[in-house]
């Protein structure tokens, strides 16, 4: 297939035929994390920059890792220590990362838009979205989609049940996308406060109690709580959030016999999900994050001409 995906900004415009495609490519990466010395030449002498607004862990150092293993240079930037701080405005920041010979920005901005705004301005560096916002989370709804996939294999006609602080989650977003294009029907469920308004033209239904959304689900994606987005008074508390949508042993039992519990870390464990659920035998939490080095591996090789 014919890669024609220069930036990632969102999924909208992926096909479900462009999905698989990507599934297979990212199964390639995972042979080269596999191997004793897991480094490949394919992306020799490009640059790749980490351009990070906010906290991560999992998706700056996967995204450091997934260069360096195809052989890029991956340079970390954070706007703490940086002349951002000193008041230079974004554009600035990215044509200058740019003009010093960035091939890809890998971008996470709290400010919904910040990465096809940036897209739209660099001449010639590939964006890469790694979260803007409440608006998307578009790598991780691809390394989700392949860590379900692996276990479940082909998705279509699978139920999923997304649970949890869906008002503010860029994943969720971004996995109603990619899940729906895979022919999997998705019920959303958690507080009426934290659910948008626009569930309908999601494709989504809705219900409140989890144990009817877990009911024969295949797939039980438990959100965090996102107590930095959030003004208060969300939720009741902590402890009556748990008891009434945290994922526990009861919750998984409702789904089918070989349901994979996934979250996008980090976690609050306790509060969205117990330790027993993170760490049992449904749980493919590991499984996602080590999805997403390959994942991010075959996105930097595929928007950096690397089949070429
Ligand atoms: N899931 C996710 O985006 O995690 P980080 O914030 O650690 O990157």
């Amino acid at each position: 297939m014919e890669w024609r995906h220069r930036n990632l900004i969102g999924l909208e415009g992926w096909t479900r035929e462009e999905l698989l495609f990507f599934m297979e490519q990212a199964n390639y990466m995972e042979e080269i994390i596999n191997r004793p010395i897991k480094k490949a030449p394919a992306l020799r002498g490009k640059m790749v920059v980490n351009c990070f607004f906010e906290n991560s862990t999992r998706t700056r150092v996967s995204f450091e890792m997934a260069g360096k293993m195809l052989s890029a240079d991956v340079v970390n930037w954070s706007s703490s220590g940086s002349s951002a701080a000193k008041g230079e405005t974004l554009r600035d920041t990215a044509w200058t990362l740019e003009a010093m010979g960035a091939d890809a920005v890998v971008v996470r901005h709290g400010q919904v838009g910040v990465p096809d705004y940036l897209a739209k301005k660099l001449r010639s560096a590939a964006i890469i979205n790694a979260g803007d916002g409440t608006n998307g989370h578009p790598t991780q709804a691809l390394l989700d989609l392949h860590s379900a996939w692996k276990r479940l294999g082909d998705l279509n006609g699978a139920k999923m049940a997304i649970i949890g602080d869906v008002l503010h989650s860029r994943v969720a977003r971004s996995d109603i996308q990619a899940f729906r294009r895979m022919g999997v029907s998705i019920t959303l469920c958690g507080p009426a406060t934290l659910m948008p308004e626009d569930t309908d033209s999601l494709g989504v239904k809705y219900v409140s109690d989890v144990r009817e959304a877990a009911r024969g689900a295949d797939i039980l994606y438990f959100l965090r709580i996102q107590a930095e987005r959030q003004e208060a008074g969300l939720i009741p508390s902590t402890d009556e959030y748990h008891r009434r949508w945290g994922a526990n042993d009861s919750t998984v039992a409702l789904a089918s016999k070989n349901a994979v519990v996934m979250h996008p870390g980090p976690m609050n464990r306790g509060v969205e999900i117990a330790s027993s659920v993170a760490d049992g035998p449904n749980s493919v939490i590991l499984g996602q994050v080590r999805s997403g080095v390959a994942v991010r591996m075959a996105l930097l090789y595929l928007c950096l001409g690397g089949a070429r």
